[in-house]
């Protein structure tokens, strides 16, 4: 979507879809401007109660004569003069969203100034509603024949006072990278198994830093891992015929001296299970076992659309889980890179055996910290929905931090607990850990195995098994939790 910014009064706009906001008490001015040159039309219209006044709610008008504009969409703003709140807001940038896919014309002006929220700047406001726009015109339909009907609109024009305007572009600037980079996420996490594999996720990052000069890559081959002694890993893809890769993009663009942050993706192509066999049903959408990565992708991507001055460290641990000959046993025990001894009881929870040598590996970058992001635990899902993405850390301020990301983007996480007691679960007879802790707090277990191997720096790990992908008639990646983490980053400059 191509987006600007523009000063003038809502009444003077030639446009083909005006869009404003109106409260049941009283009308913005916007609103009141346009009643009084149609004559008291727009009241009229409100008293007769074809609009509902709750968030979510919208009124399309079309022609009247009086005005330039061609249509007017009145989004509902609330009974009465109070600010939305947050829930309210995230209503109408839905229904607005939805009402903007169905304009029959190629562009539409918002009156950005009339959408308040509780407790926050026009910048934000105007970046959500950008992030919003983006999100619901994203299309998948590469491998489609018949593509349907594209949305007929192309530019959005936001209008905001001329003092105002500097605030908007820069809520604007900000809420398309966050758009684009969550779609980057969105679009490797659809592709399937068979198209996007290790040696893809590679290429990709090649071609990245092809087109960015202050992004390099490397990428380890698993001659190469199987030299550093990541065992751990290498277990994963033993059954498949695609090799595993060790993907680090390293952004730098902040102080030569600055540790870098360094994120981690899970990058499991496609997950069977290995010879811990998973059952059939939706096991399709083990495709989207990679959500980590992608996100990893996403964030990468913002973040040199934004320039931001800082040393990143993206970093994408790419296997395929597959069952054969080859493949790891149930019980098989291996040597990480770290040294330590891991009896795999369960071929399933391959996650943690991919991330646990790439954090190893992480310190080689002396980071100020490291955030590992995995579609980790079914277990997650039980815990929390699929609404929230679930946090856990070794480092309290590091969490909090996220936390407020989190909230700051509207891309929730909650903390879970960690401790020795839940350590105690991965205990093995015949190895230094085993890599499952039984039924009980399996999101909890999966975090403290991760930990082990994330000793050397301040660590946090989002399991986003509940949040990466939608199930169902709108089966997709979600492209979470970039909002957060580029807000993260956002935060440190
Ligand atoms: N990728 C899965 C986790 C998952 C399952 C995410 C369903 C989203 C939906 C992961 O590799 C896995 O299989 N985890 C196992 C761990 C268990 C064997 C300890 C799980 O959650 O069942
Ligand atoms: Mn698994
Ligand atoms: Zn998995």
């Amino acid at each position: 979507m191509e987006f600007v910014v523009k000063s003038g009064a809502a009444e003077k706009q030639k446009t083909a879809c005006l869009i404003i906001g109106v409260h049941k008490k009283t009308l913005p001015s916007s609103a009141t401007a346009i009643d009084s040159i149609t004559e008291g039309y727009l009241a009229e219209v409100l008293k007769r109660g074809d609009l509902e006044f709750k968030p979510g709610h919208s009124l399309m008008l079309l022609h009247s004569h009086h005005v330039p504009f061609e249509r007017l969409l009145l989004l509902a703003m609330g009974d009465n003069d109070k600010p939305l709140t947050e829930a309210g807001f995230k209503k109408l940038t839905t229904n607005l969203a939805s009402q903007l896919k169905l304009v029959n014309a190629r562009e539409a002006t918002i009156a950005i100034e009339d959408i308040v929220v509780e407790g926050k700047s026009l910048h934000w406001i105007t970046r959500q509603v950008v992030e919003a726009v983006e999100y619901a015109f994203y299309r998948f339909s590469q491998f489609k024949n018949d593509t349907g009907k594209d949305p007929c609109l192309k530019k959005v024009i936001l209008l905001a006072d001329r003092k105002n305007a500097e605030e908007v572009k820069a809520g604007l600037t900000q809420g398309q990278a966050i758009g684009n980079g969550r779609n980057v996420a969105r679009t490797l996490g659809n592709l399937p198994g068979n198209i996007c594999h290790p040696t893809y996720l590679a290429d990709e990052a090649k071609a990245l830093a092809k087109n960015h000069a202050k992004l390099t890559t490397k990428i380890l081959n698993e001659k190469q891992m199987s030299d550093l002694g990541m065992s751990s890993l290498l277990s994963v893809s033993a059954g498949s015929e695609q090799e595993a890769r060790l993907i680090c993009m390293e952004f730098k663009n902040g102080k030569r001296s600055a540790r870098p942050l360094v994120l981690l993706g899970k990058g499991i192509t496609f997950d069977t299970g290995g010879i811990s066999l998973k059952p059939g049903a939706s096991m399709d959408e083990m495709k989207f076992d990679m959500c980590g990565a992608a996100s990893v992708f996403g964030v990468m991507n913002a973040i040199i659309e934004l320039d931001l001055p800082i040393n990143v460290i993206g970093m994408v641990a790419a296997a395929e889980n597959m069952p054969s000959g080859k493949a790891t046993r149930p019980g098989d025990i291996v040597t990480s890179m770290s040294g330590k001894t891991i009896e795999i009881l369960n071929t399933d929870a391959e996650g943690r055996l991919v991330l646990c040598d790439a954090l190893t590996y992480a310190e080689r970058y002396k980071p100020e910290a490291v955030i590992d992001i995995a579609t980790l635990t079914g277990a997650c899902v039980v815990a929390l929905g699929h609404h929230t993405t679930g946090l856990l850390s070794n480092n309290e301020p590091l969490a909090e931090e996220l936390l407020g990301a989190s909230r700051e983007a509207m891309d929730r996480a909650w903390q879970l607990p960690m401790g020795e007691e839940y350590t105690r679960q991965l205990d093995s007879n015949f190895a230094d850990m085993a890599n499952i802790g039984g039924p009980a707090a399996g999101t909890i277990t999966a975090a403290c195995f991760l930990a082990k191997f994330a000793e050397a720096y301040p660590w946090a790990h989002l399991d986003i098994a509940g949040t990466a992908w939608q199930s169902g008639k709108e089966k997709g990646a979600t492209g979470r939790p970039v909002p957060m983490l580029v807000q993260y980053l956002l935060n440190k400059i």
